[in-house]
């Protein structure tokens, strides 16, 4: 049955991922607000790529078609430097209907060059650094300067800077370094994990969190299991610690 609420929600997500009708369970809780969604596709032996960082294709064509969606329903995305450097990806929505992201580059030392499409082509873009390395621009990016947290940058204070510039719905694409850095700082409110029936055997690891002595001192989830093709996809809730 349906309420108010959801009369309201589903001809937008039809309007706006028209594809997505028989997967509505997974995209429903995506609309409501803000939200920071982190997502990796893995094989069965947890890794994002193969050692020498090629990732196309980890997964089949229904998730790659899942990943250009959630970036249609997402005000941004974001990537690591790793991504940036191993793909060189547009990041625009181009399987489905729908607008593209804002798309964002976490380089803390604003060490990457400024050829990488995503300073050169398609919609804006926001590289955000450490203070020290910031200036206005880079590329055609514009710079967000941040504090420094730990390794990487403070991710409370990227989000809250993304809000700012009315980027409140913010999807995590990858890669497992930069979405293990938002689990770890507790700001994801929702993981999406897609495994494919794939063995590499070596390669680029999905999590790198602290290990934990005991089973009962790691992070249990909960999740829902959704088939995309040959692929399973876990969408896993998640209590953020920020306020
Ligand atoms: N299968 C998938 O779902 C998927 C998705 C995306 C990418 N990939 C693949 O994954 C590989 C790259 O993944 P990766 O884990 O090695 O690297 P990554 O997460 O793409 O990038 C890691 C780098 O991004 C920067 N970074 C990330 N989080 C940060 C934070 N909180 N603060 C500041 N900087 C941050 C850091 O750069 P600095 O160290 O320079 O500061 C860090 O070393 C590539 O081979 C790519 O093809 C796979």
């Amino acid at each position: 049955m349906q309420s108010d609420n959801d009369d309201a929600i589903w001809p937008d997500v039809l309007a706006r991922a028209p594809h997505a009708a028989s997967a509505l369970p997974l995209y429903a809780p995506l609309l409501d607000g803000p939200v920071v969604l982190g997502r990796i596709a893995q094989t069965l032996d947890s890794k994002i790529a193969t050692t020498n960082g090629a990732s196309f294709w980890i997964s089949g064509p229904a998730d790659i078609r899942h990943t250009h969606r959630l970036r249609a329903l997402f005000d941004a995305v974001v990537v690591g430097a790793g991504t940036i450097r191993a793909d060189d990806p547009l990041l625009t929505t181009r399987l489905c209907a729908g607008p593209s992201p804002v798309r964002v580059v976490l380089d803390t030392e604003r060490s990457l060059g400024t050829a990488y499409r995503v300073f050169t082509d398609g919609p804006p873009t926001l590289l955000a650094c450490a203070a020290d390395r910031a200036s206005e621009t880079h590329g055609s990016a514009q710079v967000i300067s941040l504090p420094r947290a730990g390794r990487g940058l403070d991710l409370t204070a990227l989000l809250a800077a993304l809000r700012a510039r009315g980027l409140a719905r913010v999807f995590i694409e990858g890669g497992g370094v930069t979405v293990s850095r938002f689990l770890a700082a507790g700001v994801l409110d929702r993981l999406h994990v897609t495994i494919a029936p794939l063995l590499l055997g070596d390669g680029v690891p999905a999590f790198t969190l602290p290990g934990v002595a005991r089973p009962q001192d790691g992070l249990r989830l909960d999740w829902t299991l959704h088939r995309l093709g040959a692929d399973i996809l876990l969408d896993i809730p998640l209590t953020p610690a920020r306020a």
